[in-house]
């Protein structure tokens, strides 16, 4: 006995057609018409878009940074993530200064003990000591084949050139894929504190001190490097022109090289939102920080052309508000910081956006979206016409399964795939808001978006998880994805 979804419509990444699906166990069994009941049970999809669950290849759960840590983890952000549409995302394990790769991968392992959706890890080397390079093709055997660089955040987890380029020779060799936080941290190093000595304290200067130039340079520097290497290259996070002409510019040399934005860089803007008065800018501050409505253009028409294949949300939550209750005196006494340790509740938060007030640079660097990247991606690039049903899936489900090496096991509607499965109502209206959003943050950036398009039930590998936009499922029962290298390079 199986699950019948019947008569809806399936979105896939090439097609859209109406069919019946069959769910047996845990994966998809059979799509034809007019499938007869036969005891198994229906779900009514008539007026509704079936489409694979999201894939958000791009997240920081639990995430120490900026002197405290992202605020979702593995259960409330796995919430979350399933009450908007997505049932998989991969998160960047941090290797620790001065320890292993393998070091870093148990401690990303317990945090996601209780993990309620899918999930796999990208590694991030901050560390690339001589005799850990050998270590690297062993990430694969554990189903890691991403690795991440950052060329920024100076003296926290940038990399030199030397280590890019080393990474990406061994990388290339194993088929794994690079990915980049482009942005040249040593210039942003001198910018910051010109700024602060200038007066210039409020949010929106973050962006002043992180301005395209430094996007576009570091972009460059890394689509070289991949040429040069023959490495597959995933540029995380992009917003401007100057770095999208950069990918483009590898693209067109024939250089094996992609690149991914969030969807907050189509409509979070500096003056608007950065710009906004008092401490309130400090909510948008992320890193790349978000920039001009001409941007967001740029960034449509690259998603239309196929200069960027993924659309992610980089979600790394900090409260807006935080530090309630005794945090100093539970720092004093916890001079590692593990901020894991600190038992949140109502009234006892740990640090947040505040840290930087009077100091854009202590402001910790994020924005939360996990649960709303499938809604405000189909409102704005759906509903607007600008992108189809078909390419939507595409950027938030086929192309991340496909570049990170778990297709067509994910990122799809077809037989033998799991039964990760989206029932979308195109029409079904809703308002984004931290009232009602299942974040574990205290503001959303969209607040007040009134979206059309939602999910009303999401299935996790033939299990519903979410209905009527609410988790209705049991929790831990979300897997580890292991990997394969060699994935696609669109
Ligand atoms: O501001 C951001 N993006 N925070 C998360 C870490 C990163 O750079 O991706
Ligand atoms: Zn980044
Ligand atoms: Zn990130």
């Amino acid at each position: 006995m199986g699950t019948l979804f019947r008569n809806g419509t399936l979105v896939t990444a090439s097609d859209m057609f109406q069919a019946d699906l069959l769910v047996e166990g845990e994966t998809i069994a059979l799509i034809v018409r007019n499938l007869p009941s036969a005891g198994h049970e229906v779900v009514d999809c008539t007026g509704k878009y079936l489409m694979p669950g999201g894939i958000d290849v791009h997240t920081h759960l639990d995430l120490p940074f900026g002197g405290t840590y992202s605020n979702d983890d593995f259960e409330t952000g796995h919430i979350a993530a399933a009450c908007g549409g997505t049932t998989m995302h991969i998160d960047f394990v941090i290797q620790p200064i001065g320890g292993t790769f393998f070091d870093g991968l148990r401690t990303w392992r317990k945090k996601a003990g209780k993990a309620c959706v899918d999930y796999g890890f990208h590694l991030a080397v901050t560390d690339l000591r001589p005799e850990l390079m050998a270590d690297i093709p062993k990430l694969v055997d554990e189903g890691v084949t991403s690795l991440k660089l950052f060329m920024a955040y100076k003296n926290v987890f940038m990399v030199d050139d030397d280590t890019l380029y080393r990474t990406m020779q061994v990388a290339a060799e194993h088929g794994m894929i690079v990915m980049v936080h482009a942005e040249n941290g040593d210039v942003e190093a001198l910018l910051t504190p010109k700024l602060l000595a200038e007066g210039k304290t409020d949010p929106v200067y973050h962006a002043s001190s992180r301005p395209p130039e430094i996007e576009g340079e570091a972009t460059n520097r890394a689509v070289v490097m991949a040429g040069m290497t023959g490495c597959r290259l995933y540029v995380v996070h992009m917003t401007c022109e100057e770095s999208i002409q950069a990918l483009a510019r590898g693209r067109a040399l024939g250089y094996p090289v992609m690149g991914e934005t969030c969807t907050q860089y189509f409509h979070v803007t500096v003056d608007e939102h950065l710009g906004a008065p008092g401490f309130e800018g400090a909510k948008f501050v992320c890193s790349p920080p978000v920039r001009t409505p001409h941007d967001h253009e740029v960034l449509w028409s690259a998603v239309r052309d196929g200069t960027l294949a993924v659309v992610s949300t980089d979600h790394c939550s900090f409260w807006y508000d935080g530090g309630h209750g005794p945090w100093q005196e539970w720092a004093a006494s916890h001079p590692d910081g593990d901020w894991h340790l600190f038992e949140q509740t109502p009234g006892n938060r740990r640090p947040g956006k505040e840290l930087g007030k009077g100091n854009f640079a202590k402001i910790p660097n994020g924005l939360p979206g996990i649960e709303d990247r499938m809604m405000v991606g189909w409102h704005l690039g759906v509903n607007s016409g600008r992108i189809s049903p078909s390419r939507f899936v595409e950027l938030h489900c086929t192309n991340p399964a496909k570049i990170f090496g778990m297709y067509p096991q994910k990122g799809t509607l077809a037989i033998g795939a799991e039964a990760d499965i989206v029932v979308w109502d195109p029409r079904k209206e809703h308002t984004l808001s931290a009232q009602t959003h299942h974040m574990h943050v205290d503001y959303n950036i969209y607040e007040g978006m009134r979206v059309t398009g939602a999910p009303e039930q999401v299935y996790l590998r033939g299990r519903r998880v979410v209905e009527g936009g609410d988790w209705i499922g049991e929790k831990g029962k979300g897997r580890f994805v292991h990997r394969t290298p060699h994935g696609a390079i669109l």
